[in-house]
């Protein structure tokens, strides 16, 4: 296998589908060493990582800050509006100055456009926190939490409703196709995933046996499946399509009539933040079928192994 050490993580399709199992499984290896009481692991002992946002996040936040000190590392957290970005210094000068500073950078952004241009201009590995396009942390966390569940992706039916052509449905597909699954969408024509995610997801399953399908019924990809999964219908930067998506997707809306159409032991996952009465009721997100905590916990033990991978050894 071609080392990890050093590559950016822009978006899963940037690796091979064993790279991608290799960081599931390092991140199954973080979570137990942690809960065998080995809190902090110090590959990254002097290292530090600046993390850069500019949109607002909880889960990513703070989990990533974390993963970094239970590496040994040392996090820099930056508000984007804090930073001369914000008056105008180009994201190249920005991404050349940090990478005389910090071993890595990791950004939640905007514009998928502006990670691409900060990896191009950075010495240093570039990793997604999220943007328009990718939410690779997300599900490389996703799938980790598939396997606890289910001992396996290959082969596993997953379903995914709504709003396929955001960042975490793009994500999920090629982390799922990665391992091997069976991914079933759902959606209405003009929210289908982008031919680029599409095609990267197609060459994985010629090598993992995956398959990947898209419907326009709700009830046709959730039939029978082991994982059903939604996001939000308006992402942070749609708010002015916001009344339009919401009375596009109405009808795939993940409700306990949706949920019993899927596996008897199916479950519930979703990236969160959650709207529930949108995309999700009240009585799915809490109740038997959810894993949804599991999943926001599992971001810190799957980034640990991201960076671990990427950072430790870096001469
Ligand atoms: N799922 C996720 O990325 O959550 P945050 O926006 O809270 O980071
Ligand atoms: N699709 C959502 C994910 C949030 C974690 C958004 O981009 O707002």
């Amino acid at each position: 296998m071609r080392s990890l050490v050093g590559r950016d993580l822009i978006w899963l399709g940037d690796f091979e589908p064993h790279e991608i199992r290799w960081l599931v499984e390092l991140g199954l290896l973080m979570k137990k060493r942690y809960y065998s009481g080995e809190r902090i692991i110090p590959v990254l002992r002097g290292r530090s990582v600046a993390l850069i946002f500019e949109k607002p996040s909880t889960r990513t936040r703070v989990s990533m800050e974390l993963a970094v000190y239970q590496l040994g590392g040392y996090p820099v957290v930056l508000r984007s509006d804090e930073m001369q970005l914000a008056r105008g210094e180009p994201v190249k000068d920005t991404a050349r100055v940090l990478s005389r500073y910090v071993d890595a950078i990791a950004a939640r952004v905007k514009r998928h456009e502006t990670l691409e241009e900060l990896a191009r201009h950075a010495d240093v590995p570039v990793i997604n926190m999220l943007s328009d396009f990718s939410h690779p942390l997300q599900a490389l966390a996703d799938v980790m939490t598939m396997v606890e569940r289910f001992g396996g992706v290959a082969g596993l039916p997953v379903a995914y409703v709504g709003d396929c052509g955001n960042n975490v449905a793009h994500s999920l597909i090629l982390a799922v196709a990665a391992l091997g699954g069976f991914m079933r969408l759902a959606c209405p024509r003009e929210y289908r995933p982008s031919t680029r995610v599409l095609k990267r997801a197609e060459e994985f399953a010629s090598i993992t046996g995956a398959r990947i399908e898209v419907f326009e019924e709700p009830e046709e990809a959730v039939k029978g499946a082991k994982v059903v999964y939604t996001d939000v219908w308006v992402s942070m930067g749609q708010e002015a399509e916001a009344e339009e998506r919401r009375r596009k997707l109405a009808r795939y809306q993940v409700n306990e009539r949706l949920m019993r159409l899927a596996a008897k032991d199916a479950v519930f996952m979703h990236c969160l933040p959650a709207r529930r009465g949108e995309e999700v009721t009240e009585g799915v997100i809490e109740g038997p079928w959810s894993i949804v905590w599991d999943q926001a916990e599992n971001r810190l033990h799957a980034q640990k192994a991201v960076l671990a991978a990427l950072i430790a050894g870096r001469a």
